[in-house]
């Protein structure tokens, strides 16, 4: 029998609760802080610790109530993530797991994005068995990272950003071009409207590396947009937009085709923030086609942005290899938390 689990995540701006069993997700509640913060153009720590304090018990009632089961775990991200938003949704998990004399399940946020693409809804759909090992290409406003995921929960991270997440530069770039906040679906809507005809510079052009590299192309774009007259500006943002976009995900699909030359894996998983993006959807299609490799996209759309049912996901596999806490004092928060660091440390008990 699949335990039933009461899943939370806070790590930035979205106060999300789950309730799943085993990949099926039974509710998934996001109360999102969006207009919080966009009068900021970012994400401001102090407001979103406010928010998810003062929204948390609503979520998991709400979760509780539509999921219809009687939970027998909490899970929660305990990093990476903003310190004071993960400390509210460790600091609940902990309180909910002694008050129901729950056993609490630590879940790493990035894990939650690689397991994403395997939710399933409640009636068990689809169906799309794991098999391992598989490579995961997460994209998010945090991360840009290729993980070779050998086994259950076992993970080697086989290449990085070395400076911003590519959400993060498309997040800025919008900001850049005054498209509001979050930027990557703005930006993405108005890329549409545009044609990629702006060079910017391919970052790490010829290097044979996994690594990725965003912050030269936002320094060349704040170039552009500096020199270019403001009519003529406001005529090409469009085609600026669809540049930008254009050479950020150009980057993040060769050196996906780099990793999938190197790493022969029968499956392909994308998940994070980004991938909601339809442009790169496409080119992940057609370049894990083309590599031969079976390219897995998250079911439903919540499941590609922030959401409590892929830490509920990644919960129940924890669950049957035995790793999870009966102490729930032991938990802390970890903001840096890196995917290879604390699989060494399990199992947590
Ligand atoms: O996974 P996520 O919700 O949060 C993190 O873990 O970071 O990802 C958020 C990132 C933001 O940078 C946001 O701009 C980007 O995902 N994003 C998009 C789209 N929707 C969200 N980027 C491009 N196109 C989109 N449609
Ligand atoms: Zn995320």
């Amino acid at each position: 029998m699949e335990p039933v689990i009461l899943a939370i995540d806070t790590s930035c701006d979205e106060t999300s609760v789950s309730v799943t069993q085993g990949r099926r997700v039974l509710s998934n509640v996001i109360f999102s802080q969006v207009t919080v913060h966009a009068p900021f153009g970012g994400v401001y720590p102090s407001l979103a610790k406010r928010e998810h304090a003062s929204k948390i018990d609503s979520a998991i009632a709400l979760a509780l109530k539509r999921g219809h089961k009687i939970p027998h775990a909490i899970a929660v991200t305990f990093g990476p993530g903003l310190p004071p938003a993960l400390e509210v949704g460790v600091q609940t998990a902990k309180d909910y797991a002694k008050k129901l004399s729950l056993p609490l399940i630590p879940v790493d946020h990035i894990e939650g994005h690689i397991y994403s693409a395997y939710a399933q809804n409640s009636n068990g759909k689809p169906l799309r068995e794991i098999t391992y090992p598989f490579l995961s290409f997460i994209v998010s406003g945090g991360h840009t990272s290729l993980v070779l995921v050998t086994s259950p929960l076992s993970y080697t991270i086989l290449g990085e950003t070395l400076d911003d997440a590519a959400g993060e530069a498309l997040d800025k770039g919008a900001r850049l071009l005054h498209l509001g906040y979050p930027g990557g679906a703005a930006l993405e809507r108005v890329a549409l409207k545009g044609s990629p005809t702006i060079p910017f510079p391919l970052p790490l052009q010829g290097k044979k590396t996994l690594s990725f590299s965003f912050s030269g192309i936002k320094t060349a774009l704040r170039r552009e947009v500096e020199r270019m007259p403001s009519e003529k500006m406001v005529r090409m943002i469009p085609d600026i937009a669809a540049s930008y976009q254009h050479v950020i995900i150009t980057s993040l699909i060769q050196t996906l085709n780099r990793a999938l030359k190197e790493y022969p894996v029968a499956v392909c998983t994308l998940g994070g923030g980004v991938s909601a993006n339809k442009t790169f959807l496409r080119r992940f299609r057609e370049i894990t086609r083309a590599n031969g490799v079976k390219g897995i996209t998250p079911p439903f759309r919540y499941l590609h942005t922030d959401n409590a049912a892929m830490i509920g996901v990644v919960a129940s596999l924890k669950w049957h290899e035995g790793i999870y806490l009966t102490d729930p004092d032991i938990l802390d928060r970890s903001p840096q938390a890196r995917l290879t660091q604390y699989v060494a440390l399990d199992p947590l008990q």
